[in-house]
Order: C-alpha cells, then sequence, then structure tokens
C-alpha cells in the first residue's frame, strides 16, 4: 500500500474510490467507471492486486506517467484514492471500440497494424522495455481517432534479446488468430507443452510457415499484405536487436516501497525457441 502523497505520483490528478459509479466490469478488477460528480467522464479503474500472476501494476503506473508517451499508449488520466489518500488504483480514459476480441465484425486495418509496430518500436528502442503480454485482449481500437491503442503493462520487461523475440512471436500469434480467428492452434500446444510459472514456449514456425493462412475476420486488403508487413518488420527488428538497449521497468511507487512490491518475474526458459510468452491466466 502506498499513500499519494509518498509517491513520485503526489501531484497528478486523483478521483475518490466512493465517487466511483460501475458501469461495467471487464475483470474482476479492471472496471467501466463514471465519476458521480461528473457522470460524463468515463474512465477505466484497474486496482491494485497482490496477486503476482496478474503483473505489477507498480510497474504499469511507472511506464504509463508520462503524458502522452505514445499516441498509441494511453497515459494515466489520474489515481484512485482510498479513504486516507493511499492508491488503491489508476485509471485510463475509456476507449469505447473495445479490444480485438469484442467486436470480431470490425474490418481491421493494414494502418493499424503499422501502428502496432510502431509503437512496439518506441517501447524497444525509446524505452528500453517489451510490452510483455500481447494478445487481441490488450489491443484496443480507438474508432474515433482511427487508431491502435495498447492497454495493459503490468508484465512489462527489459528488452533484451530473448524477450524481443518473445514479443515479435507475440505480434505473429496476436495476427494470426485475429486474421483465422483460429485459437485452437495456440490452445493444442499450450495443451502439449511444459509450462513454468505459467509461461509456456510455442512453436511459432508453425504458423509462420504455413503457405496460406485462412481468412476469416474481415480485412482491409489483402492478408497476404499483413503477413509480407509483419514479415519484412520481423526480419529488420531481428537485424537490430543488439541495437536496443534494455531498461529494467521500475517495480515500485517510491523508495519506501522497496521489498513489498518489487517483483521479479521468471525469466524465460527457452532461449532459441521461437517461443511465446503466455500467462496461465489467459482467456479469449
Ligand atoms: N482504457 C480502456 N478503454 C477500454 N477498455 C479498456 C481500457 N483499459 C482496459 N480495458 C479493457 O479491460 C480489459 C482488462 O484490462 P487490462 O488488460 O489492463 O487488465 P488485466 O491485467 O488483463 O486484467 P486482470 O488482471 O484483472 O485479468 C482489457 O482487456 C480491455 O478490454
Ligand atoms: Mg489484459
Amino acid at each position: 500500500m502506498a499513500y499519494l502523497a509518498d509517491t513520485v505520483f503526489a501531484d497528478w490528478p486523483t478521483a475518490r474510490y466512493a465517487g466511483l459509479n460501475v458501469l461495467h466490469q471487464f475483470t474482476p478488477r479492471v472496471h467501466l467507471v463514471q465519476l458521480a460528480d461528473n457522470p460524463e467522464t468515463r474512465l477505466v479503474v484497474k486496482y491494485i492486486t497482490n496477486n503476482m500472476m496478474k503483473g505489477n501494476i507498480w510497474k504499469e503506473m511507472n511506464i504509463l506517467k508520462r503524458q502522452q508517451l505514445h499516441p498509441s499508449i494511453l497515459p494515466i488520466d489520474r489515481f484512485i484514492l482510498h479513504n486516507n489518500n493511499y492508491i488503491v488504483g489508476m485509471a485510463t480514459k475509456f476507449v469505447p471500440g473495445g479490444n480485438l476480441n469484442h467486436n470480431k465484425n470490425r474490418t481491421f486495418k493494414l494502418k493499424w497494424l503499422k501502428q502496432l509496430t510502431e509503437a512496439l518500436d518506441f517501447l524497444h528502442f525509446d524505452q528500453g522495455i517489451v510490452h510483455g503480454d500481447l494478445h487481441m485482449d490488450n489491443i484496443l481500437i480507438d474508432e474515433a481517432a482511427d487508431r491502435l491503442v495498447l492497454c495493459d503493462f503490468s508484465m512489462a520487461k527489459e528488452a533484451t534479446e530473448q524477450n524481443l523475440m518473445d514479443e515479435f512471436w507475440s505480434v505473429t500469434w496476436t495476427i494470426y488468430e485475429l486474421i483465422t480467428l483460429d485459437f485452437k492452434a495456440e490452445e493444442e500446444q499450450v495443451q502439449n507443452s511444459q509450462h513454468q510459472y505459467g509461461v509456456y514456449s510455442l512453436n511459432t514456425e508453425s504458423i509462420e510457415k504455413l503457405p496460406s493462412w485462412p481468412v476469416r475476420a474481415k480485412l482491409d486488403c489483402d492478408a497476404e499484405a499483413f503477413r509480407k508487413y509483419l514479415r519484412e518488420w520481423i526480419k529488420m527488428r531481428k537485424e537490430t536487436l543488439q541495437s536496443v538497449k534494455a531498461r529494467k521497468p521500475e517495480t515500485m511507487a517510491n523508495s519506501s516501497e522497496q521489498g513489498r512490491s518489487q517483483w521479479e518475474e521468471p525469466t524465460h526458459g527457452c532461449h532459441g525457441v521461437q517461443s511465446r510468452t503466455i500467462r496461465i491466466n489467459y482467456q479469449h
């Protein structure tokens, strides 16, 4: 637990937990809310949890604390405080378009894939971190702005070569599933693979090497154009792996939190394998 005044977020805007009306629960700890004293304002609140399988929200707060980090990354709008001014959660502005799983009827645009890789390039090269948990639920579409937006940074990690490779395979699986709506390929591999701390290694080659991907989603151009763009981006990024300067994301709100909220995520166990990192609670 951290009191707002003791943290680096001391001068940020806030809202009271008691002043929130819950409109919808995305997950048990992520809620769409309106402010009781300003019902027009819709926010998505993510509450702090001690369940480390859910990632470290202080890490997410530290990444998102800079105003408009990138057009495809939502900054924190305000912090949510309980009675004694301790922080119980953070809020971002609501993106009504929802995530890629919410609306499978939407026509997915090649420009959104380009925005995804641009946002990842920014995280990798500029911030020195990987998102660490890319899948369809963590990618939102802001239809009004015609922009893809990333959410859920609680599993972010330093951009080591292995973590970068994992991120590339995660993008491949995500785009494969988006285009084909084939979630079985991944499920089968998960069932047949060993996992450590909820981290599975999947063989990405099995989908990369398919001569064609069956198209079941609506796309604004040929599926082959998506694959070609993705292949070339990954090829180029593999050639520049060593120019990324990895930086460990901060995992605490202030120095007095050290030891209480610090958490080391498990390192990936399968170096050299084309793998994807999946949390055990991953759901479609
Ligand atoms: N700003 C936002 N606008 C619209 N939807 C959002 C926003 N932020 C989060 N969501 C939705 O809430 C869901 C859960 O949020 P998020 O991915 O950050 O938490 P999570 O760690 O996956 O949740 P949990 O740990 O409780 O499983 C997302 O998949 C997304 O659909
Ligand atoms: Mg999520």
